[in-house]
């Protein structure tokens, strides 16, 4: 039985514990430092099968870099100072490395240490085994590859300014291994610092505070210094530089973005503050001080990213009227769930998206009312239902809590953990009354702040603090089918038929006559234009086709997510005037969520589409993130 696999969880209190060691044999660091310094689960289910950290051994709790930018060769490379807290009678500690090039690694007198670099294992990098002796900080100098898989180096055209180079960077699940040498587990959290220097006039950002103001260094460089205090998951130290202009929104809200961005992208998040009020009423305190996000270049492989303090954004959210903010949302929930309470391991992921994705709505809600919030729950109900039907309802990957041969999820494929996670909540929420609920979900945060969390601890929390003995309420639950069993149990809830109910008879009616209602759809919201766009039918020939864009301007729409979603259909149906609307989007867009599903409907369509596909990602590879290049390759193949 899964649930009887109680935690164990290593307190700061408990004698036993490493954390004693940090306890009783750290005079130097002040008390408030000290008790910042997290725990670590040692339960089976909170074991990492992604990293070769052994933290029960020696552990990372804080990592100061000092590092440069040189766009000219693609690296970054300085030193990164670990402190370590070990058992007594540790002898080495074990870090997380992919392709890094590590000279020489000291301890806090510059004597250098041993160290090996183990075999690379496909998708989990080297092991590096460092003999530390009695040293609790070391030094390690090191540089990343070109090709570092978490970096994205732009050329000046990539950009929309045209003029300046650009980096950023993506560490979510397990790339952050690719430039900085530590232990890369979400369960095991570190505070950190950074000096980065970079030429002018760049400015650089990352997921801290900032520390002072950029220092010249004279020689056409400046140093930038960041500070993150408390203890995170090392997947959320995060990096952008760029020709960036900075905008205020609110007391403690603002937007970083090339400045010939900064009025649209101003404009679109001018709700932001907004938003953390919402949070925090619904859920307690903003932990982070400020909260601030930076919108990308269109090469961002994700919609966006919850670095701390620096949420990072793609530009195609900018539809002009603030119809896709539901992303901002999201991110600005996982300042809760994920940020602060933080899935120990990647098969627990649905702790930090699927929580994510009910929270989102909620704030949704808050701010642009029930109607809105339950259409967009709708939608993403029928995500669910789409990858359920997709992996049969029997697939051991539409359970919540992954095996763990399912490998780390890429956020590719979102319907189970993002979906069936937000739904759980919404089920449990109706069983036991919103209050209630809210209730509990904000003990869950406040009880875990700061702390990694797996599956079998929520349920034993929900049984503690919401069930507390009540058989009925339990049997009610079927949490246990929800966590651990693929599927959906029958004591789903699903959002109100009402949401869609005209869009759905519009649909209806098209299917009928074939001529869509332009007018209608001129009045409709985007979560309706897409509701509607999913029910059209999935084979249309090419006049159908031609009368549904020149009605309803789909090849022109500003809107990325509606633009997409006539473009996977009219690939689907094999129509040539979309091609090049599609080349020019695969071209200028990275966004994963986007580019593979083109690439995979032209590659369905054999004779016609594969040849397409095989020419445009031959022209648009190098242009993508690696994350977008290794979900490509994967449909389409390496190119040449
Ligand atoms: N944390 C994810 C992005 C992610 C997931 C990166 C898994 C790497 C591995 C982020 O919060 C996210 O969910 N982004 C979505 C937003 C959407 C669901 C509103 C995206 O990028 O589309
Ligand atoms: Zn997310």
């Amino acid at each position: 039985m899964r649930a009887a696999l109680k935690p164990l969880l290593l307190s700061v209190s408990l004698p036993l514990s490493l954390l004693a060691v940090a306890c009783s044999g750290s005079a130097d660091k002040p008390a408030a430092e000290e008790a910042m310094v997290s725990p670590i689960l040692t339960s089976e289910d909170a074991k990492d099968p992604a990293s070769f950290a052994q933290p029960e051994v020696a552990r990372v709790t804080h990592v100061a870099l000092d590092l440069a930018l040189d766009f000219a060769a693609k690296t970054v490379s300085g030193t990164a100072k670990l402190d370590i807290l070990a058992k007594p009678d540790a002898d080495t500690i074990v870090l997380d490395s992919n392709g890094l090039k590590i000279s020489k690694i000291t301890d806090e007198s510059g004597a250098q240490l041993p160290f090996t670099i183990g075999d690379k294992v496909e998708g989990k990098g080297e092991p590096v085994t460092v003999t530390i002796g009695k040293a609790r900080a070391i030094t390690i100098a090191y540089s990343a590859a070109p090709d570092a898989e978490a970096l994205q180096w732009l050329a000046p055209q990539q950009t929309a300014g045209g003029k300046q180079p650009y980096l950023l960077s993506q560490g979510q699940a397990t790339l952050n291994r690719s430039w900085i040498p530590t232990q890369d587990s979400p369960g095991i959290r570190q505070s950190w610092e950074a000096r980065i220097t970079a030429p002018k006039p760049l400015t650089v950002v990352m997921s801290a505070l900032r520390v002072g103001e950029p220092e010249d260094l004279g020689d056409n460089r400046r140093a930038f210094r960041f500070r993150m205090d408390k203890p995170v998951a090392p997947y959320l130290i995060a990096i952008a530089a760029g020709d960036l202009a900075y905008r205020e929104l609110g007391p403690r809200t603002g937007v970083w973005t090339e400045p010939s961005m900064l009025d649209a992208a101003a404009a679109e998040l001018s709700d932001t503050e907004k938003m953390v009020e919402a949070a925090e009423k619904l859920y307690g305190p903003y932990r982070w001080g400020r909260y601030e996000m930076i919108v990308l270049p269109p090469s961002f492989p994700y919609g966006g990213m919850e670095n701390p303090t620096m949420t990072f954004l793609t530009p195609t959210f900018i539809a002009g009227d603030r119809s896709l903010t539901g992303l901002v949302a999201h991110e600005l929930a996982h300042s809760w769930s994920g940020n602060l309470v933080t899935n120990a391991n990647w098969s627990d992921s649905w702790l930090n998206e699927g929580i994510t994705s009910y929270f989102e709505n909620r704030i949704v809600e808050e701010l642009y009312g029930t109607r809105r919030a339950q259409q967009e729950a709708a939608l993403s109900y029928a995500e669910m239902e789409k990858a359920l039907a997709e992996a049969g309802k029997d697939a051991p990957i539409t359970a919540l809590h992954l095996p763990p041969a399912e490998g780390v999820p890429d956020g590719g494929s979102s319907g189970i953990i993002y979906d069936k996670g937000a739904t759980f909540m919404r089920t449990v929420e109706s069983i036991v009354g919103r209050q209630k609920f809210d209730a509990w979900l904000r003990n869950w945060f406040d009880k875990h702040a700061f702390q990694p969390a797996t599956s079998a601890m929520l349920l034993a929390d929900m049984r503690a603090n919401l069930v507390k003995g009540d058989e009925a309420l339990e049997k009610k639950l079927m949490l246990e089918d929800w966590i651990y069993k693929p599927g959906l149990p029958s004591n789903v809830v699903q959002p109100p038929a009402s949401a869609f109910a005209d869009v759905d008879k519009a649909a209806e009616a098209y299917r009928a006559s074939g001529t869509p209602d332009a007018k209608a759809w001129g009045a409709w919201t985007t979560a309706e234009r897409l509701r509607f766009l999913s029910k059209v039918p999935a084979k249309l020939d090419a006049a159908k086709l031609a009368a549904l864009d020149s009605s309803l301007g789909l090849s022109q729409s500003g809107n990325k997510e509606i633009l997409f979603a006539w473009l996977e259909l009219a690939l689907n149906n094999r129509y040539d005037p979309a091609v090049p609307v599609a080349e020019k989007f695969l071209s200028s867009v990275g966004r994963t969520k986007f580019v593979k599903p083109l690439y995979a409907a032209l590659m369905k369509q054999g004779s016609w589409g594969q040849p397409i596909a095989k020419r445009v990602y031959a022209k648009t590879r190098s242009g993508y993130h690696a994350v977008t290049q290794g979900a490509v390759d994967a449909v389409v193949g390496k190119p040449g």
